[in-house]
């Protein structure tokens, strides 16, 4: 076991990899010379992202369309088996804000995009790929959960529900893979600038009511700084991390 982050050669998926953390993480991972399939609903923000990689002498495929079909789960899968041979790591980063509403005011709509987005779709990817990883007796899967994971107070009840249910995937995949070869780790960002917008106007109980209860959300992340963390726990320095919901928020958490 190496103790370096640098992953030459892996096969590395990353969703939503067209914007924000997922963007920095393909470029972090390229760098250290893994093979990147950048998936996205984005297709001209996927393409400038792999254009860039290959810029600057790295490898970079797409894989174009919205998470919640499963033909595109699918086609993201076989892309990254049929162009690189396998599926070292995935990164479940794809996500988007809800309105920050309480529950009584979150419509069907608003709770089915969230839950579809954040948590459905990273659980049937993760199901995808994991036949490929038990047959490689290897993998590392890293899941971009939330400040919203480990408080009530970071966002609205879709949102909350759902990064809190990628925590509990994160150490269910973490137990029940264990002695596969396999581990499983989040990244709880605090704030980060990207390019996420909280996804229709504001309730009558987002943030000015949650603002109480918030505490010290202290200084906003870079992107760059999410993505060492998922590099991190994606590498073999990592080798004995599993199941961990590490914080990246500049002790918000800790508040
Ligand atoms: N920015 C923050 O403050 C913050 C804090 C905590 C957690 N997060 C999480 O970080 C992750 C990345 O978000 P970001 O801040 O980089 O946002 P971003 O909007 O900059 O990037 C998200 C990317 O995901 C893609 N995407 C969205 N829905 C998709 C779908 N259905 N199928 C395929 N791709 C889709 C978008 O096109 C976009 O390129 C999300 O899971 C988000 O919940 C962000």
């Amino acid at each position: 076991m190496s103790a370096s982050t640098s992953s030459p050669g892996r096969s590395v998926i990353v969703t939503g990899a067209g914007s924000g953390i997922g963007r920095a993480t393909a470029l972090l991972f390229a760098q250290e010379g893994a093979r990147v399939v950048i998936a996205d609903v984005d297709e001209a923000a996927a393409l400038a992202v792999a254009e860039e990689v290959t810029r600057s002498g790295g490898t970079a495929v797409t894989a174009i369309g919205d998470l919640r079909d499963q033909a595109v789960v699918d086609e993201v899968t076989a892309t990254a088996v049929e162009e690189f041979g396998g599926i070292d790591v995935l990164v479940n980063n794809a996500g988007i804000m809800d309105s920050m509403s309480a529950a009584a005011d979150t419509g069907d709509d608003e709770w089915e995009r969230v839950i579809g987005i954040n948590l459905t779709a990273p659980f049937r990817l993760t199901r995808a790929a994991l036949p490929h990883m038990l047959a490689a007796g290897k993998g590392a899967i890293v899941f971009t959960a939330s400040e919203a994971s480990l408080r009530g107070s970071a966002a609205g009840a879709a949102y909350t529900a759902s990064k809190h249910g990628i925590a509990g995937l994160t150490k269910s995949l973490a137990v029940m893979y264990r002695d596969k070869g396999i581990r499983s780790n989040a990244i709880a960002p605090g704030g980060t600038i990207t390019n996420i917008r909280v996804d229709a106007d504001r309730g009558a109980h987002g943030p000015g009511a949650l603002a109480p209860y918030m505490g010290n959300v202290g200084s906003p992340a870079r992107a760059q700084e999410q993505a060492a963390a998922i590099v991190f726990l994606a590498s073999d320095a990592a080798s004995n991390i599993s199941g961990a919901i590490l914080p990246v928020d500049n002790g918000w958490s800790a508040v």
